[in-house]
């Protein structure tokens, strides 16, 4: 993770990519962020965001991401300081979203402009979109119940890229960035999980370049909202895919 001229973090993709840097969401990403949470070719892989996406959706979101980066950084610092020091004090960081940057931009070579491409964030496992029984909301609470730096955390990625960006590598260079660059580094990330519609072959390639192995496909796993399907009891296939640390 680097730092620009404000003092705030970003990290830059790898050549071919170097145009492409990540850094923490900004308010102002909110029209973009609607234009492509509104496009089919991304809101239909996504279950996780609300659809319709509008203003709302992002007045309400981004107060979360804004606030996760924040204490993220701020323990990153903490972390940093007492690494140099060989202290005792905070190991490991939480990481509410991941890495204290989560938005994909594209740096105009010319005018420096930065443009919101896409979005990667980590969560704490949702073990509620496994199936909302007993035992998944016990895994869950106990799950969430972990120290910072537990190496049995298990966590979920959530990703989307702009339809004028795909097939570029980006994605796998950014998941690549967030895993090896913070969430192994300063979360100790022992246990990825990835889950993806069925129909969504370049999401389980991202998945499989970053080294997580194939689990399963369930059919019918998941239920379209009417709002996107148009119709109600629209199911898709899930696919399950996992990510393990070599230590
Ligand atoms: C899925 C998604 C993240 C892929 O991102 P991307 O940056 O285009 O992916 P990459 O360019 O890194 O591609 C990785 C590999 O997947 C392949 N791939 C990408 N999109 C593909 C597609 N639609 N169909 C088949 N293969 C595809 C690429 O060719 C590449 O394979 P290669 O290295 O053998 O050439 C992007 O399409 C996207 O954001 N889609 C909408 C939202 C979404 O699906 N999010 C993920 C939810 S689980």
């Amino acid at each position: 993770m680097e730092f620009d001229a404000n003092n705030s973090p970003f990290i830059r993709l790898p050549v071919p990519n170097e145009k492409i840097i990540i850094t923490p969401s900004r308010y102002s990403d909110g029209d973009a962020v609607i234009e492509l949470l509104s496009d089919p070719r991304v809101y239909m892989n996504l279950a996780g965001p609300p659809y319709p996406y509008g203003q709302k959706e992002w007045d309400s979101w981004f107060p979360i991401l804004e606030k996760a980066s924040k204490d993220t950084l701020a323990e990153w610092r903490e972390v940093e300081q007492a690494r140099k020091e060989g202290s005792h004090g905070r190991q490991w960081v939480t990481g509410a979203h991941g890495a204290p940057v989560t938005a994909i931009r594209e740096v105009d070579s010319v005018t420096g402009e930065q443009k919101f491409i896409g979005s990667i964030d980590a969560t704490r496992k949702n073990w509620l979109f496994y199936g909302v029984t007993e035992e998944n909301k016990r895994k869950q609470e106990a799950n969430d119940a972990l120290e910072a730096g537990d190496p049995k955390i298990q966590w979920d990625l959530g990703f989307y890229l702009a339809p004028s960006h795909h097939r570029r590598g980006i994605m796998s260079a950014a998941m690549n960035a967030i895993v090896h660059d913070f969430l192994v580094p300063y979360m100790n990330a022992h246990l990825i999980a990835g889950s993806y519609f069925e129909y969504n072959s370049g999401s389980r390639k991202v998945f499989e370049k970053n080294g997580f192995v194939f689990q399963e496909i369930v059919p019918d796993y998941y239920e379209l909202p009417e709002s996107k399907a148009g119709t109600s009891g629209k199911k898709v296939g899930v696919g399950f895919m996992k990510w393990t640390r070599n230590v």
